[in-house]
């Protein structure tokens, strides 16, 4: 196949990790129930939490609104690595040093962490140490790498410079850190999820979360009506649902990214890989049943402010091309995750003031330590009421101040886009190509149609069920997708991700706008 052929794209997307194991069928919640702990999302962050807890003897349910480990957990690119980018002398230079050591410190450990879970429980998750490089073709960031290596070497982690790479190319420069490893994540999180329920836990899929009543114990209601009292309750569902406190819905944004997994006429050198440069470009192996695919992400953009979704596929085979003599792509994915305004994770109590309430998000695209981290620090603080690490990921740190300006950008931009939303103009053109989806003006009305492959059409209200914005087609994965906080809904109007809790509004009669539109031509 040539680069063109490879670029139609006919199969729709699929995550690799999603492919190779199998779907989970954990029941839905059917009765009320009472626990210690209720962890609200069944991602690495609620699974390894819920893990460690039950060891200790805590009761601890766990609710998820589809399946578990199949949102961000399902599709990353599953680096287990401390090397998040250039980001140490970031945080020392933000945060200072005792903030970026701890940093360091709880990234490192959650490597050795899952290593030894891995070893411990026989789990066969293709856990493979491996070096870890940032590396740039471009003279402006040579000293960035320079300082980079300083900063990473002086809170303990194996940095070092490097003027070569494994890959073969030619580079400016290079940070290697040693120690780093890669895994299949949900190979390593379901079998953690069967440890879970083998120590008394509970797990509960299509079970969603609606409401939090802030009594003492706490009540979680389901969309289901059912009701879940626990004495604690940890926010784990990526984008926080719940935003009675703590307007996290103001100091985090969701953005999405590529990934794809190749099959190249090359062998791959060994290593994982990220550029300086942005956007930036990641690489690694897959050792696949199939034998070996290499894993090529890279690209972002806010969600639902991504024009045409499909050119950033488009881009990273490009990327890979340069590289590699790409044979066929079997497996090709997308992501979304969330940033905070200093890069570094909320965890911790959702507010200080819900003392047995807790938070976790906004990894960043760093979610495979950063998550395993944070369930450590939840732990501790459910156990003991403190952590060694926790004053770095403190949601309410003082830090946070410094990103004022952060925090007006980011607000400016939902604004924007909120008005944006309302009052742009729509065309009057009601042709919908099969596969195709547009925001119509019908009845003086904003509907969101998508004409399938075999011709029917689904209408929703475009008006986002969380704070109203309206919503965008992604064309790459089909979806309606939020430019404001990141909600995405099928094309039929079901929740993909949150922190929306209610699906899309059928208001419009399919027939009659199916007859106007075919009237008009
Ligand atoms: Fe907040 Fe859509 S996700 S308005």
């Amino acid at each position: 196949m040539n680069l063109d052929e490879i670029k139609t794209f006919t199969k729709p997307p699929e995550s690799y990790w999603m492919a190779s194991t199998p779907t989970t069928n954990y029941p839905a919640l059917a009765e009320d129930i009472k626990v210690d702990v209720a962890i609200v999302g069944g991602g690495i962050v609620g699974i390894s939490c819920a893990y460690l807890l039950t060891k200790e003897g805590i009761q601890v349910a766990i609710i998820e609104a589809d399946k578990i480990l199949q949102g961000a957990t399902g599709h990353t690119t599953a680096k287990v690595t401390s090397q998040h980018g250039l980001i140490y002398n970031k945080i020392k230079t933000k945060m200072g040093e005792e903030l970026a050591k701890q940093y360091a410190d709880a990234n490192e450990s959650a490597i050795r962490m899952i290593e030894k879970i891995s070893k411990e429980l026989n789990i066969y998750c293709d856990f493979t140490p491996q070096s870890a490089f940032i590396y740039t073709q471009q003279d402006k960031y040579v000293q960035k790498i320079q300082d980079e290596v300083q900063a990473a070497s002086s809170f303990g982690i194996k940095a070092e410079y490097a003027e070569k790479i494994p890959l073969d190319i030619s580079i400016k420069a290079a940070v290697r850190f040693d120690n780093q490893a890669q895994f299949h994540p949900r190979k390593y999180l379901l079998a953690l999820a069967k440890e879970v329920i083998s120590k008394g836990g509970s797990i509960y899929e299509q079970t969603r979360a609606v409401d939090i009543e802030e009594n003492n114990p706490y009540v979680i209601k389901t969309k289901q009506g059912k009701k879940i009292t626990a004495d604690k309750v940890i926010i784990a569902s990526h984008y926080p649902f719940y935003n009675k406190h703590g307007i996290y819905f103001a100091r985090i944004y969701p953005e999405r990214s590529y990934a794809l997994a190749i099959k190249a006429k090359e062998k791959y050198p060994g290593g994982i890989y990220i550029t300086a440069e942005d956007p930036g470009r990641s690489l690694r192996l897959i050792n696949s049943e199939h034998g070996e695919l290499i894993m090529v992400g890279g690209e972002h953009h806010k969600t639902g402010q991504g024009i045409d979704t499909v050119k950033h596929y488009e881009a990273l085979v490009d990327f890979a091309a340069e590289l590699f003599t790409v044979e066929n792509i079997p497996y090709r994915w997308s992501t979304q995750d969330c940033s905070t305004l200093d890069d570094i994770p909320y965890v911790g109590h959702f507010t200080s003031d819900t003392p047995n309430m807790y938070v976790a998000t906004g990894y960043g695209k760093w979610g495979m330590t950063n998550s395993t981290a944070s369930a450590v620090i939840l732990k501790d603080l459910i156990l003991h009421g403190n952590s060694p690490n926790q004053d770095v990921y403190n949601p309410s740190r003082k830090t946070i101040t410094a990103s004022a300006k952060e925090f007006v950008k980011e607000n400016l931009n939902v604004a924007k886009e909120l008005l944006k939303g309302k009052l742009t103009p729509l065309p009057d053109d009601f042709e919908i190509k099969l596969g195709e989806g547009k925001v119509i003006d019908a009845f003086g009305e904003r509907i969101g149609a998508f004409r399938d492959e075999q011709g029917a059409l689904h209408l929703v209200n475009t008006t986002c069920t969380h704070l109203g914005c309206e919503l965008q087609w992604n064309s790459a994965e089909k979806s309606w997708d939020c430019p404001c906080h990141g909600s995405r809904f099928s094309y039929n109007g079901d929740i993909i991700e949150g922190p929306a809790v209610m699906p899309l509004q059928y208001e419009i009669n399919v027939n009659t706008l199916d007859k106007l539109i075919n009237d008009d031509f």
